[in-house]
């Protein structure tokens, strides 16, 4: 209220911002309708394809939703960079890049491929996010593990406490032979810590992706970064500033995985997406962005969700360069 009294407030013309928003919404909506669920998850193919949904929270903690945003989807890979934030902040990030790259793989998200020192080459492939889980709190139960990191993500929803999707989590137990075979493949190249249990990581990798969220939430995960790791919700200080430029890093240049060249060519700026079909979006200093709608490209990430990103950034200049 103070910032808005002295007319301080980032968007200065909310009415007319909004207004924009909604109109780019609906001109997606009418226009963009290629692409289809992931299937590979059996779970994630039953999900109504046109549910689509967009949040906005900017580091002021002004905030805007539109479509379906009380449908709420399993977060999947939009929750590496805030696993990675958290490993950093935690063990610092000589400790965690002695097991994790911080170079573009080129491949798919799910590939088989090791650098040269045989460590994964990022943590925002399913490679590095898995080396990642292993280093996470050694000395708890698996239980507390997760409630652990269950706590630790709400500080990034704004306080919110997020939800559990059981049935995507026993779907993709259920199909997880890539990911397991790829744990045991890095196990066997020496990728993790000694005496981490490759069940028991791979097992909580796969509870943190079927987290569930909604678009509102995932929008304040990236304010918390856009506003440089103070949650504009609730003002509390999550990261350092160190932790948001090592993550802001990560997700320029590999957040869109085999399509993260194409979209920092196009569009310029630090982003991540799931298979459920979540994508989130940092405009740094300004906002942050998230998308919901569940069909896919061939590389994993939402059309419609790429789509609006892209034309917001352009109609708003929001590209970092
Ligand atoms: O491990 C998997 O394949 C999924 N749980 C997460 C992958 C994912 O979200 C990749 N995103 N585009």
């Amino acid at each position: 209220i103070q910032l808005a009294m002295y007319d301080r407030l980032i968007v200065k013309d909310w009415s007319k911002f909004i207004e924009k928003i909604t109109i780019l919404f609906q001109n997606v909506q009418r226009e963009v309708h290629e692409g289809k669920n992931a299937d590979y998850i059996p779970e994630l193919s039953t999900v109504d394809p046109e549910l689509f949904s967009v949040s906005i929270c900017t580091v002021d903690g002004q905030q805007f939703d539109i479509g379906d945003t009380d449908a709420e989807f399993s977060i999947q890979s939009a929750s590496k960079p805030m696993l990675y934030s958290l490993a950093l902040e935690r063990y610092g990030p000589k400790y965690v890049h002695e097991y994790v790259g911080m170079e573009p793989s080129g491949a798919a998200f799910n590939s088989f491929t090791l650098n040269s020192e045989n460590k994964p080459h990022n943590a925002c492939i399913n490679a590095g996010a898995i080396v990642v889980c292993g280093l996470m709190y050694p000395e708890l139960s698996v239980a507390e593990r997760f409630k652990k990191l269950n706590t630790e993500f709400s500080a990034f929803l704004g306080g919110e406490k997020a939800g559990f999707n059981q049935s995507v989590y026993l779907s993709e137990k259920d199909t997880a032979h890539r990911n397991k075979a790829l744990s045991y493949f890095m196990a066997s190249n020496g990728a993790f810590p000694k005496n981490v249990d490759i069940d028991e990581t791979l097992d909580f990798y796969l509870q943190m992706c079927s987290i569930e969220v909604n678009s509102n939430q995932l929008a304040k995960v990236a304010a918390t970064y856009a506003n440089y790791g103070v949650c504009p919700t609730t003002g509390s200080t999550i990261l350092s500033y160190d932790t948001v430029r090592r993550t802001a890093q990560l997700l320029f240049n590999c957040g869109m995985y085999d399509y993260s060249g194409r979209w920092a060519n196009s569009t310029g700026l630090p982003a991540k997406s799931g298979v459920s079909g979540c994508l989130y979006i940092v405009v740094p200093g300004v906002l942050g962005m998230a998308v919901y709608s569940p069909r896919l490209a061939s590389h994993g990430n939402t059309v419609r969700g790429i789509e609006f990103a892209h034309r917001a950034a352009e109609t708003f200049g929001w590209n970092i360069f």
